[in-house]
C-alpha cells in the first residue's frame, strides 16, 4: 500500500490549478442514466471515486468513452442491469446516487445498502422516504434496496434533515416523474446547483436549486448535453488551509471563489491575506496563524469536509480553538493521529478543543478517510522532521495529484510505493 513521506517546514510558493469537483462529478455521471442520448462532460477529475463510478455505470450497460484531459462521454442507450452491488457500494457510498435515476428510467433499481462508514452512521432513509412519496414500492431485502415503480409521480417532499446526495437522488428521479415535485428543506450545496444545471442542459425543468425549496416539473424524456463540471471547492479550501498553516504565497487558478465564503472568512480570521479576482484566488500568510473556532453546518455554513484541514491549522495556531462537528458523529479520527504528532486536542462528544502548540513533530500516522488524510497532510507540512502517512488510498479517492501539486509549490513530499 502506498504511503506519503513529508518533511515539514517549507512555506508554499507558486501557482496551482484546481481540478473539477469530485462531489459534483459523481452525481453528474449518474445523470447519464436518465437519457439514452450521449452526455459529454468536461473537467471531470481523475480520481479513484470517478473510476469506481464509471465501472459501476459500465456494469449497468452505460457505454463510456476513453477519459482524457478531464473529458468523458457517457451513453446509456440501453440499461440491462439496474443493480449496484455490495462490492461497489461498500467502497464508495456515493454509489447510492444511481438509485433515483435508475428507478426513474428503468422502473426498477437494486442498490446495496451502504452499511457502516468511518465517519458516522450515514443512513439513506431520506432517499427511500422521498422515493416512496413519489409512488415507488421499496423493499429492503438481503441487504439490498429493491425499488420499483411503473412511473414515478410528482410529490411534495419535506426532508427531515438536510442531505446532499438525498437531495440529488430525488431531484434526478423527479426529472422524469409524472407531474411536479417540490423538495423542501433541500440541500443548498453548490454541487446540487451544478447537477441541476447539467440536468437543465439535458432538458429538465428545475427551479430553486441553491435554495432550500427545489421545484421540478417532470418531462417524458431527457436529451443529451455537453457540460463542464464546477471547480472543487474542497480541494481549493485544502490548498488555502495548507498555505495558512505552513505560510507562503500561492496563486490558485480555475477555482470558484463564490462557493468558498465561509472558508475564506475563517482563513482571514486566522490572519491570511486573501484576494479574489474572477476564478483566481491569491493567498499570502507571513506569520503563525491565529486559532479559529468553527462549527460545521450545511452550506453556506462551514463545510464538514474542511473540518480536518482546519484542525491541522489550529494545532499550530496561536491560541485555543473550539470545533463543533454537527454533520457526522464520528469525524474526529484524525485528531488521534494529530496527537501522535504532538498536537494538544481534547475531544468531548462532537466538540474538540485544540490548544495551539509552537510546532508539531513528525511521526508515522494513519489516514482513516479522505478529508482526515488531507488534514494529516497539512499537519505533516507544518511538523518538524519526517511524517509518514499510511493508507493514502483514501487521498487518491478524492484529490487529483495532491502530492504532485504540493511538491510543485515547494513542499518536500513524496509517494512511497
Ligand atoms: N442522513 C440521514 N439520512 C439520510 C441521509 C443523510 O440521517 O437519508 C444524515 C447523515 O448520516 C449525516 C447528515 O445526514 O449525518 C448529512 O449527510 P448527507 O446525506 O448530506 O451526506 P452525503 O450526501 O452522504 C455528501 C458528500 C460528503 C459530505 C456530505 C456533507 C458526496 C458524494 N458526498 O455526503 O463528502 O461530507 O455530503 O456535506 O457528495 C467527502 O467528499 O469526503 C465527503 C464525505
Amino acid at each position: 500500500m502506498d504511503k506519503l513521506r513529508i518533511v515539514g517546514g517549507q512555506p508554499l510558493e507558486g501557482e496551482v490549478h484546481i481540478s473539477g469537483a469530485k462531489n459534483a462529478a459523481l452525481p453528474i455521471l449518474c445523470a447519464a442514466l436518465l437519457t439514452e442520448r450521449p452526455l459529454s462532460l468536461e473537467n471531470v477529475p481523475q480520481l479513484m471515486d470517478v473510476t469506481t463510478m464509471a465501472k459501476l455505470l459500465g456494469q449497468m450497460g452505460v457505454e463510456i468513452g476513453a477519459r482524457s484531459g478531464g473529458r468523458v462521454e457517457l451513453r446509456a442507450a440501453r440499461l440491462d442491469n439496474p443493480t449496484a452491488p455490495y462490492e461497489m457500494v461498500k467502497t464508495m457510498r456515493a454509489s447510492v446516487l444511481v438509485l433515483g435515476p435508475l428507478l426513474a428510467r428503468c422502473g426498477e433499481a437494486r442498490v446495496s445498502l451502504p452499511g457502516g462508514c468511518a465517519i458516522g452512521q450515514r443512513p439513506v432513509d431520506q432517499h427511500i422516504k422521498g422515493l416512496q412519496a413519489m409512488g415507488a414500492t421499496i423493499d429492503v431485502e438481503h441487504g439490498y434496496i429493491h425499488a420499483t415503480a411503473s412511473r414515478l409521480r410528482g410529490a411534495r417532499i419535506v426532508m427531515d434533515l438536510i442531505t446532499v446526495t438525498g437531495t440529488e437522488n430525488l431531484m434526478m428521479a423527479a426529472t422524469l416523474a409524472d407531474g411536479i415535485t417540490v423538495l423542501e428543506n433541500a440541500a443548498r450545496e453548490p454541487e446540487v446547483v451544478d447537477l441541476a444545471r447539467c440536468l437543465s442542459a439535458m432538458g429538465a425543468r428545475i427551479e430553486g436549486a441553491g435554495s432550500d425549496v427545489i421545484r421540478i416539473e417532470g418531462v417524458a424524456s431527457l436529451a443529451g448535453a455537453a457540460y463542464r463540471v464546477m471547480p472543487d471547492r474542497i480541494e481549493t479550501g485544502t490548498f488555502l488551509a495548507a498555505v495558512a498553516a505552513a505560510g507562503g504565497r500561492v496563486h490558485l487558478l480555475g477555482a470558484a471563489p463564490g462557493t468558498l465564503d465561509s472558508t475564506i472568512g475563517k482563513l482571514r480570521e486566522a490572519g491570511a491575506r486573501i484576494e479574489v479576482a474572477g476564478d483566481a484566488i491569491d493567498i499570502a500568510m507571513e506569520r503563525r496563524p491565529d486559532a479559529v473556532s468553527l462549527r460545521t453546518a450545511p452550506y453556506p455554513g462551514f463545510a464538514t469536509d474542511m473540518q480536518a484541514q482546519f484542525m491541522a491549522l489550529d494545532c499550530v495556531a496561536r491560541g485555543t480553538a473550539v470545533i463543533a462537528e454537527t454533520i457526522f458523529e464520528n469525524r474526529y479520527m484524525h485528531a488521534l493521529e494529530m496527537q501522535r504528532l504532538g498536537a494538544d486536542i481534547t475531544i468531548q462528544g462532537n466538540m474538540a478543543v485544540v490548544k495551539g502548540v509552537e510546532r508539531l513533530q513528525g511521526a508515522t500516522v494513519m489516514a482513516t478517510d479522505l478529508r482526515a488524510s488531507a488534514g494529516l497532510v497539512i499537519a505533516g507540512l507544518v511538523a518538524e522532521g519526517e511524517t509518514v502517512i499510511e493508507r493514502i488510498y483514501h487521498l487518491d479517492r478524492g484529490y487529483e495529484g495532491l502530492e504532485k501539486k504540493l511538491s510543485a509549490l515547494g513542499a518536500e513530499i513524496e509517494r512511497i510505493r
